[in-house]
């Protein structure tokens, strides 16, 4: 099993244990503790075995619906009848989506439980299960209500996504090649020239893929948990991925948003002659190798639209990530009127 650690200074720190078989031992690992165990109900279906006998298990269907205050109090409330202490913990087993409305629980219920994540989905094995951020979507907008609120645990076994749908599989796959394009070129090198076993979710290439992507996260968050300072470069590719995220009423998978958003941030770190013609290059042939092509985009208006309302607009300035190499990038104020122009040039 590998091992990692996220510890931002004055803060409870993370422990992450990656390998696959790491789910068995999450029966033992709690034993003598009051569970709340927030589950997937896909799989619970498929994997019964983990469940163990002296949790408090509520099996729910993950989706964006789930996202919602109405969901949080349901939850809350059978916290309540399954008489869940100060010390007692709240399992998230499950994507992003379980994950996400779990920690946000585990943060409100007594001011705050320990929570131990569990990822089931890419997505949440190279992403939402480290950093803490949790939250629930208004019909305004999406994880408009939310806490930071870190796991002590995170348990990732990648043998779990062998039966991940494939568009999942690559949503969540978007998450790691925008680190491998922004923070880390060790991992770029590894989907570059390992692509295939990537594709093919060969388990020690999943294993490395999945280490790197969240040892860079672990790293980032550990120096900024709450976003003020270098958290800001993991937002690349969000900026218009959550304007089409948006644009497309919540269907499209998130991580497929992203991607289309990679492309973009290219053209702007293309248009600033922030990076070099053979970096960017590589960058975008990395994109079409896994998949992820310059679609057609929506009209630039519906787009600004959405822009000039994330939550990281700022005065009227986007605080857009541009890449500048290989497993690198930087934050830059940018208007709206810019980012139209480059969208207009597609
Ligand atoms: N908190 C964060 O830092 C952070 C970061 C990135 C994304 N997110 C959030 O994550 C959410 C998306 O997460 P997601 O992509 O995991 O979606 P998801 O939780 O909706 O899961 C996707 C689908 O996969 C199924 N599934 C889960 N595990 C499975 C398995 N092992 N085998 C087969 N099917 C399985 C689920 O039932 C669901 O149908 C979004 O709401 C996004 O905002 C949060």
């Amino acid at each position: 099993m590998i091992e990692l650690h996220c510890r931002p200074p004055h803060e409870p720190s993370t422990h992450i244990g990656i390998g696959s078989g790491v789910m068995r031992t999450l029966a033992s690992e709690t034993k003598g503790r009051r569970v709340f165990a927030l589950v997937d109900s896909i799989v619970a279906a498929r994997h019964p075995e983990i469940l163990a006998a002296h949790w408090t298990v509520t099996c729910v269907q993950a989706g964006e619906s789930l996202k919602t205050l109405a969901q949080a109090e349901t939850v809350l409330r059978a916290m309540a009848r399954a008489s869940i202490d100060r010390n007692g913990l709240l399992l998230a087993i499950g994507g992003g989506t379980v994950g996400d409305l779990g920690g946000l629980c585990a943060a409100l219920w007594l001011r705050g439980i320990e929570c131990w994540q569990v990822p089931t989905t890419m997505m949440a094995m190279v992403d939402s299960a480290v950093g803490g951020k949790t939250a629930v979507n208004l019909p305004e907008g999406k994880n408009l209500v939310g806490a930071v609120h870190p796991p002590a645990r995170v348990f990732v076994d990648p043998s779990l996504l062998d039966e991940l749908p494939e568009p999942e599989y690559r949503s969540g796959l978007a998450e790691a090649v925008k680190v491998a394009i922004g923070i880390d070129a060790p991992l770029f090198e590894i989907l570059e020239q390992d692509g295939e076993n990537v594709r093919a979710r060969d388990p020690a290439t999943l294993e490395r893929t999945i280490h790197r992507a969240l040892a860079a996260k672990a790293t980032i968050v550990a120096s900024d948990l709450r976003e003020d300072g270098p958290r800001r470069l993991l937002n690349l590719g969000h900026t218009l991925g959550h304007a089409l995220e948006a644009v497309s009423g919540y269907r499209e998978p998130h991580g497929l948003c992203v991607a289309r958003g990679l492309h973009f941030a290219l053209d702007v770190a293309e248009s600033l002659h922030a990076m070099t013609a053979s970096d960017l290059d590589r960058c975008r042939r990395l994109l079409s190798q896994h998949g992820y092509l310059r679609t057609p985009l929506p009209p630039t208006s519906e787009i600004l639209g959405f822009m000039r309302r994330d939550k990281k607009v700022e005065a009227g300035v986007v605080h857009f990530v541009v890449p500048t190499g290989i497993g690198s990038s930087c934050v830059r104020g940018l208007s709206p009127d810019q980012l139209g122009a480059v969208l207009d040039r597609r």
